[in-house]
């Protein structure tokens, strides 16, 4: 392990940009749990039931209660770890440009993170499916469900269900860095959702070395990963930082 870390603090050495991908694992030592694998939302909720477009728009009450009320719950106590606290200190040190992330939960915000592309969206505004009129979600009361707008139309989360297509501006931005970095990292996600999934590959076609980070093996490990950093992405993220740090002074 000493080894790779060595070699991936070399690599975003060298890298004149470094992007990184995150996904749920890096939130689950925030107390969010993962979408797969044990204890995961997916394997109480079924996704295509509670988490689909369609079902939203057939009865966005039965979603809320179900899916989006716990949601809300679990994302308002938590608060930003050591994994986004680890890419925070490699932003101040030039060594990482942008996050592409997969979470709806701005914990990279809240942890200081300056460039971050949403792309599956947000909790943090929800807009309505009449009018378009988006609203800061802690101004939307949730005392009668689905939540409305004032013009009378249902309000829902900006954030990207599926169904959904992930909005063009966050998918040119995101495709246009993983083809032009030098290092991605890889950081907390299953890597079976697509379009985000194809990030990696996109990168590693375009010559970028990929870090991974995840206490399993994903598809991508062994196949387009270069570096795979088995362990908690606090753990794993602490350690980087020191070396690439220790590095950097050399
Ligand atoms: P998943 O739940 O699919 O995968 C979470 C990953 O985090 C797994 O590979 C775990 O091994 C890893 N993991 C668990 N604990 C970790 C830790 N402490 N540190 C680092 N990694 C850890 O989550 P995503 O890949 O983000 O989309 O899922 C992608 C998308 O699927 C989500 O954005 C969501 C979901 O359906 C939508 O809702 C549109």
């Amino acid at each position: 392990m000493n080894m790779q870390i060595q070699q991936a603090a070399m690599a975003l050495k060298v890298a004149r940009s470094t992007i990184a991908l995150t996904g749920a694992g890096i939130s689950v030592e925030s107390g969010i749990p993962p979408f797969r694998g044990r204890g995961g939302l997916w394997e109480k909720i079924d996704p295509m039931k509670y988490a689909h477009i369609d079902a939203y728009e057939r009865n966005p009450a039965e979603v809320w209660e179900v899916l989006f009320l716990g949601l809300i719950d679990v994302l308002g106590k938590a608060k930003s770890n050591d994994g986004h606290r680890g890419l925070v200190r490699l932003e101040s040190m030039g060594r990482l440009q942008t996050i592409v992330t997969q979470n709806i939960d701005g914990l990279h915000q809240q942890a200081g993170s300056k460039d971050v592309i949403e792309f599956h969206g947000t909790f943090a505004s929800m807009s309505c499916m009449t009018c378009g009129q988006a609203t800061d979600s802690h101004q939307v009361s949730l005392e009668v469900l689905p939540p409305r707008c004032a013009c009378g139309g249902v309000l829902r989360p900006d954030v990207v269900m599926f169904g959904e297509i992930i909005p063009l501006d966050h998918l040119q931005r995101a495709q246009m860095l993983a083809s032009t970095c030098d290092a991605m990292l890889v950081v907390g996600t299953s890597a079976t959702v697509e379009p985000a999934a194809y990030l990696p590959v996109i990168a590693k076609r375009s010559g970028a070395t990929i870090i991974e980070i995840n206490p399993e093996p994903t598809p991508l490990t062994d196949r387009i990963s270069d570096i795979t950093l088995l362990g908690e992405a606090g753990r794993v993220l602490r350690a980087l930082v020191d070396a690439v740090k220790h590095i950097l002074r050399d």
